[in-house]
């Protein structure tokens, strides 16, 4: 990993760097590259444009780590806000939640509770809830509550991240439980113990999981803006004549609306990802991460503004 990757996802931890940044309305203007808005209604927007071009969307109150029971009973009811307003609004959107959000690091059962309580919000409404993956602190514990949910549940999915050295072996086990599963490279700082730490690995990880997924007769959202994986999926799905229909490419909001055109055009089926709230500052400093340029970017605006 570089240094700039590394040194950027180390300040998407620093709480007192986040309270500075969100009180700063520069930083707010900024975040808009990413992040969709700081409410509901502006995601709304965000989402009703993605549909009138053919892609579907995930919502995602922004929100991780939260630190008492009531602000996950809070989150709790945002989504079942969220889940409502699709409905009635007859969006193409699914929702995305993360663990620490409803409370895993408080007590996994009350995360456990929480998460159930959307899903089944969700199942009324015949929707489906993505559970997303975090650092590998919670790898295990996020496996177990999705493994006790999908027992339940049709409606509920995983992500899993191709630099862990451990997913092969998860993917394994999920696609026998039927998951499922949204796979991604990864956008957590990790050390050599857990994760590949050179690119070229990872890269070749992904290709191996995307082939062991596309085969599975489940439907899986291959999440990536590389090019190359993209080609390899494509190729290896024409090879073995798996259907456009069979698989989604996935997206994060405001990355590469090029290549999100490009593959709309061809016919593929595609998902954005669509990030919205206040509580920006982590996802919004990983974005930066995957891509140092972008700093440059920021801080030309930062100065003009
Ligand atoms: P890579 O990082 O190699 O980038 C390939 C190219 O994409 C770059 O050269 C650049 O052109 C473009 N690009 C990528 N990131 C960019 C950025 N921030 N700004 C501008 N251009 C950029 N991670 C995780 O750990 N847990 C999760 O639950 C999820 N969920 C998730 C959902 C969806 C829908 C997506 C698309 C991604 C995630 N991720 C995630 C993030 C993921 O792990 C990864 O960090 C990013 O997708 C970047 O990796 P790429 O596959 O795009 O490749």
């Amino acid at each position: 990993m570089s240094l700039s990757k590394s040194a950027l996802l180390y300040l998407s931890r620093q709480e007192g760097l986040r309270d500075v940044a969100s009180r700063s309305s520069t930083f707010q203007k900024i975040t808009k590259r990413f992040v969709a808005g700081e409410t509901l209604e502006e995601a709304l927007g965000a989402i009703r444009d993605l549909n009138s071009k053919g892609i579907t969307a995930s919502f995602d109150h922004l929100g991780e780590s939260i630190k008492s029971a009531s602000e996950a009973d809070g989150e709790v009811t945002e989504y079942n806000r969220i889940l409502q307003t699709i409905d009635r609004e007859r969006l193409h959107s699914n929702v995305s939640v993360k663990l620490t959000q409803l409370g895993l690091d408080i007590d996994p059962e009350i995360c456990y509770q929480n998460t159930r309580k959307i899903v089944e919000t969700a199942r009324s409404f015949e929707n489906f809830v993505r559970i997303d993956m975090e650092d590998s602190a919670h790898t295990g514990t996020t496996l177990e509550v999705f493994r006790r949910l999908r027992a339940e549940f049709d409606n509920v999915g995983i992500v899993v991240q191709a630099y862990l050295y451990r997913t092969e072996k998860d993917v394994e086990d999920l696609l026998k439980i039927g998951a499922r599963i949204r796979l991604c490279k990864g956008a957590y700082k990790e050390p050599a113990s857990v994760a590949f730490p050179k690119k070229e690995d990872v890269d070749q990880n992904y290709v191996k999981l995307m082939k062991m997924l596309l085969p599975s007769n489940i439907y899986h959202g291959i999440a990536t803006h590389d090019p190359a994986m993209i080609e390899a999926t494509k190729k290896f799905a024409g090879e073995n004549n798996i259907g456009k229909g069979r698989f989604e490419f996935q997206m994060l909001f405001g990355i590469r609306r090029d290549l999100q055109e490009s593959l709309i055009k061809e016919g593929y089926g595609l998902r954005v990802y669509v990030p919205y709230g206040n509580a920006w500052y982590p996802y919004f400093m990983r974005r930066l991460a995957e891509r140092p340029a972008n700093v440059w970017f920021i801080l030309k605006n930062f100065f003009k503004g």
